[in-house]
């Protein structure tokens, strides 16, 4: 195995912070040795059985307090915020420690919003355990917690001092979880990357093997491209939309069938919906629809939406954040490494797509 670690910038001026990627970069990474005395690793119990000893090891000249959370989405509550708080004030933190993440989406997000409040704000260390984390969740400094009302309620911007993407870890990721992130990927080169896109298609056999070389580009680019996004738009005020590609039907759908559902899954099957609103339109060409579809399916994500009646899908999908005043806000695209955000009215057009886009049994395919 190749020992290269690539290093990419997110440039948001004194806020700026690197990211790093490499294989067993946790064994091995200079960060580690620049990091406050005083630590906080935030896992769960599955991550630090795999990863935990591995990152004390690499930091026995610190002082290291960890703290597990559940292993699920509802660990990302009030309740655990909370008691994470209390380990940090039990153990006397004072504003010069840091937080490190260590796992997915659902623990960067959590201790992130920890850090950013925490004496109103301590250092905050990305370490990314699952792909959808290693390309999306641990870039770009959005932070939450959930709330009984809905998901993501609470929560800041705030970047990390650094994101440590370790790719060996992807090894152990169950496959469900390993196909999640390829959503993601997929996403980025419909919305900005039309070549990466092509590369994505040649490369799909050796990305659904896992190949080292193949991953590492994979979510090189994939995170080059989350960080110029984030540094054109941190605060989502205009081109940061774009990363919702297929999350407003997503987020329907997820909203409706979660846990069965995953995030990345939902995702996918989104994006087909708003590939077939286009293509409907005529307005993406229907041999892009069809390469988006094939793509998804050789990474074995679903494409087909499941069904459910057209009332509940308005009715979820005017909670999404992006609706304003009965007019939702889509990411359409246009062609593959196009897109843009759209006010849309007509939602018999949006039925129309949402009917052909789904099926009684979509996960089986
Ligand atoms: N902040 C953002 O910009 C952003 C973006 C996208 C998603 N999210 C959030 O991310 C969360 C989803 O993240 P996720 O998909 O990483 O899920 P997750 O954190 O629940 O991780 C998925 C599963 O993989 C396990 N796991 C993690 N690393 C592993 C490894 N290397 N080997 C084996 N198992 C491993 C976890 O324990 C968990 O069971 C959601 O809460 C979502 O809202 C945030
Ligand atoms: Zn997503």
């Amino acid at each position: 195995m190749t020992h290269t670690t690539q290093q990419l910038i997110v440039g948001l001026h004194e806020r700026s912070y690197p990211i790093d990627i490499g294989p067993e970069l946790l064994h091995r990474t200079p960060l580690f040795q620049q990091l406050p005395q005083q630590l906080l690793l935030v896992t769960n119990a599955t991550v630090d059985a795999l990863y935990g000893d591995r990152v004390r090891q690499a930091l026995q000249h610190h002082t290291v307090v960890t703290h597990c959370i559940a292993d699920s989405e509802q660990a990302k509550g009030i309740d655990t915020y909370a008691a994470v708080l209390d380990t940090l004030i039990q153990h006397s933190f004072n504003r010069d420690c840091a937080v490190l993440a260590l796992g997915g989406g659902v623990v960067g997000d959590l201790a992130g919003f920890v850090a950013a409040t925490y004496q109103r704000g301590v250092a905050f260390y990305q370490i990314p355990t699952t792909l959808l984390a290693q390309v999306d969740s641990s870039v770009g400094g959005k932070t939450a917690i959930n709330h009984p009302g809905g998901k993501n309620l609470i929560g800041a911007f705030y970047q990390p001092r650094a994101v440590l993407i370790d790719t060996t870890c992807l090894a152990s990721l169950p496959q469900r979880d390993y196909v999640c992130g390829l959503a993601e990927i997929i996403k980025y080169g419909i919305i900005a990357d039309r070549d990466f896109f092509t590369w994505l298609e040649q490369q799909a056999p050796a990305l659904m093997a896992r190949d080292p070389q193949a991953l590492q580009t994979a979510i090189q680019r994939s995170c080059a491209i989350k960080a110029a996004i984030v540094a054109a738009d941190e605060r989502e005020q205009s081109t940061r939309a774009l990363l919702n590609l297929g999350h407003t039907f997503g987020h329907a759908i997820e909203a409706e069938f979660s846990p069965r559902w995953k995030h990345g899954e939902a995702v996918a099957a989104g994006i087909m919906i708003a590939a077939t609103l286009m293509m409907q339109q005529g307005r993406l060409a229907a041999e892009e629809q069809q390469r988006i579809e094939q793509l998804l399916q050789q990474f074995q994500l679903p494409t087909r939406a499941p069904e459910m009646s057209f009332e509940r899908w308005q009715t979820l999908m005017q909670r999404d954040k992006k609706v304003q005043a009965g007019t939702v806000r889509f990411v359409v695209p246009t062609a593959i490494g196009h897109a843009q955000l759209e006010p849309w009215s007509d939602w018999q057009a949006i039925r129309q797509a949402i009917v052909s886009m789904s099926c009684a049994n979509p996960m089986t395919r």
